[in-house]
C-alpha cells in the first residue's frame, strides 16, 4: 500500500484532470499563486508596465481621509484577501480602525501580513482569519458588534467572471451584515496596448508567472509537462472586456500527470486566467448586482482605475 502523504490538493488535481481530460483546456486562475506563485505577483506589482498596483496605492493615499469622512471611521476593517503592506496601511491610518480583520485562504501569507502590520499598528486589534472568502464566514466574535468596513483592494474582483463577483459580493454582504460599506478596487477600460503591456510585460515577468503553473503541475503532481515548449499569451477581448490569458503549445507534445498519458497538438491553448476591466458605469451595475449600493468613487487623473466606496443598505422593495 501506498503510505506517501500526498501534498496536493484535491481540488487542485480535480482541476488539472478535468483540464486535460475533458479538453476544457482551462484551470482556474486561483492555482497560480502557490508560494512560488505569490511571490512573482509580488514581483509583477512592481513593473513598469503594470500601473494597478501603484495607481490604486496613490488613490488609498490620497483618499482613505474621504473614506474616513463618509462614516468609514472606527469600524472594523475586514479585508478579503492578504493585507498588502503598502495599501492596507494608508486605510487604517485615517481610519483609525476598532480592528482589523485580514482574511485569507492561505495561513502562511495571513501571519505574515498580520505580523507586519501589528509592527505598524501596535495598539490595533488585529484578528487573522485562515478562510476562503469566496462563501460566507462567520467573522470573530470580538467584533460581532461593531460597524464594518469590507476592503477589497487590486481588482482581484476582475479574476472571476460576471457570475462569480455578484455571488462573490453577495457572500460579503451577508460577511459584513446590513449597514455595513465596502471599499473596492476596480480595473478601468483603456487603451488595450497599455492593457496588454500590464499582462505581457517586457522583462517577461508575467509570462513566467503563466508558466509557473505547468511547473506546479510538475512539481506536486508528479508531472513531466516541458514547460518550454509552451508561450504566455495575453490577449484583449473585448466583447468581454477582459484581458485573456493563454499557455499556448509550440509543437506537438505528450506528457503524463499522476502516471496518466495526455497529448496536445502545436497551437492548442490553455486559457488560465481572465483579468476583466470596467467601463465608467459597469463597477457600479455590478455592485447594485450584488446587493450594494455605490456612495462614491474615486479614480486617478487617466481614469486608469477607480475606487468605489460601497453601503450595504436595508432592501427596499423595488418599483
Ligand atoms: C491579482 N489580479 C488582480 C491580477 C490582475 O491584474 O488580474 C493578477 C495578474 N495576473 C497577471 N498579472 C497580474
Amino acid at each position: 500500500m501506498d503510505m506517501t502523504i500526498s501534498r496536493v490538493d484535491p481540488a487542485f488535481r480535480d482541476d488539472v484532470r478535468r483540464c486535460f481530460e475533458d479538453q476544457s483546456h482551462a484551470i482556474p486562475a486561483r492555482w497560480l499563486y502557490d508560494r512560488e506563485g505569490s511571490e512573482l505577483f509580488e514581483q509583477i506589482t512592481a513593473l513598469p508596465e503594470y500601473y494597478p498596483t501603484r495607481t490604486e496605492t496613490a488613490l488609498l493615499e490620497s483618499y482613505s481621509g474621504d473614506v474616513a469622512d463618509m462614516g468609514g471611521k472606527g469600524r472594523a476593517v475586514v479585508e478579503f484577501g492578504s493585507g498588502s503592506s503598502i495599501k492596507t496601511p494608508h486605510l487604517l491610518r485615517a481610519t483609525e480602525p476598532a480592528a482589523y480583520v485580514p482574511i485569507d485562504i492561505s495561513g502562511e501569507f495571513l501571519a505574515a501580513s498580520a505580523a507586519q502590520l501589528q509592527n505598524q499598528f501596535q495598539q490595533l486589534p488585529i484578528y487573522p482569519l485562515e478562510a476562503d472568502f469566496m462563501r460566507r464566514i462567520d467573522l470573530p466574535d470580538e467584533i460581532s458588534d461593531m460597524p464594518k468596513l469590507g476592503f477589497f483592494p487590486g481588482s482581484t474582483i476582475g479574476n472571476m467572471v460576471a457570475r462569480t463577483s455578484v455571488d462573490l459580493l453577495r457572500f460579503m454582504r451577508e460577511t459584513l451584515g446590513t449597514g455595513s460599506q465596502l471599499l473596492i478596487g476596480f480595473d478601468r477600460i483603456k487603451d488595450p496596448d497599455v492593457l496588454v503591456a500590464a499582462y505581457d510585460d517586457s522583462a517577461g515577468v508575467t509570462a513566467e508567472f503563466s508558466l509557473n503553473l505547468l511547473h506546479r503541475i510538475n512539481r506536486e503532481m508528479d508531472g513531466d509537462i516541458a514547460v518550454d515548449q509552451f508561450r504566455h499569451i495575453a490577449i484583449w477581448n473585448d466583447l468581454y472586456a477582459r484581458i485573456e490569458i493563454y499557455l499556448e503549445v509550440q509543437s506537438d507534445i505528450s506528457f503524463s500527470i499522476d502516471g496518466h498519458p495526455y497529448d496536445m497538438i502545436k497551437g492548442q491553448k490553455i486559457h488560465i486566467e481572465n483579468s476583466h476591466k470596467y467601463g465608467l458605469r459597469d463597477a457600479r451595475l455590478m455592485l447594485r448586482a450584488g446587493g450594494w449600493s455605490p456612495v462614491r468613487e474615486w479614480s486617478d487623473e487617466k481614469d486608469y482605475f477607480s475606487l468605489i466606496l460601497a453601503e450595504a443598505n436595508p432592501y427596499k422593495n423595488a418599483p
